[in-house]
């Protein structure tokens, strides 16, 4: 695809066919991550990655439950909490793969490394057919200290993107976006 085909068809994608992501296409998409810039080339990322949706699944459970015992009260917009408090509602909507992306520095704009390299990441997955959608939802639970445990991930790492992949069952129609807000200074 081209560059400009890759950015205007890229969807958030919550609907997936029972087509598993392989190994190898995860790394494919690693590989395209890590092509991003980053402040002083430090490289501030790490990737942890599952292709096992029964994995995934708990991991789904658990950081939803985070989510309505900590911001049910007061810390979500009401359509949000609505959405959530659906017991039918999966945090990473039954995905067969998960990416998560995590800061590894500790320095200044490490967190904006770790978003350019999951645009790229998810960029990547659109020119391959993959979907892929940005789950913040998850980083409540995923920026605890027993989350990190549970996943065997060293106790340093500060989750940015949590990314869900699968192969589509339908590619959504964009929601359009706004025009820009544009101020030309000189
Ligand atoms: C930082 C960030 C957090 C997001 N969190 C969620 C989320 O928790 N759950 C979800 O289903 N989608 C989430 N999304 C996806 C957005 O809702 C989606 O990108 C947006 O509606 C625009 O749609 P598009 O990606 O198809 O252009 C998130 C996206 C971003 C960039």
């Amino acid at each position: 695809m081209q560059l400009m085909e890759v950015l205007r068809s890229r969807r958030a994608v919550r609907n997936f066919s029972s087509q598993p992501v392989t190994q190898s296409a995860v790394e494919e998409l690693i590989q395209a991550a890590v092509l991003a810039p980053s402040a002083m080339n430090r490289q501030p990322w790490a990737f942890a990655v599952s292709v096992d949706p029964t994995f995934i699944q708990p991991m789904a459970a658990q950081a939803k439950s985070f989510v309505l015992e900590h911001f049910s009260g007061s810390g979500l917009e009401p359509e949000l909490r609505g959405m959530i408090e659906n017991p039918d509602y999966q945090i990473f909507h039954h995905a067969p793969a998960l990416i998560l992306v995590f800061a590894t520095s500790g320095a200044a704009q490490d967190a904006e490394d770790c978003c350019l390299a999951a645009q790229n990441l998810m960029l990547a997955a659109r020119d391959k057919g993959i979907g892929s959608c940005w789950i913040g939802l998850a980083r409540p639970w995923l920026s605890q200290p027993e989350a990190l445990e549970k996943l065997n991930l060293p106790p340093n790492y500060r989750i940015v993107a949590p990314i869900i992949l699968g192969y589509p069952a339908e590619w959504p129609e964009s929601h359009g976006r706004k025009e820009p807000v544009i101020h030309w200074i000189g």
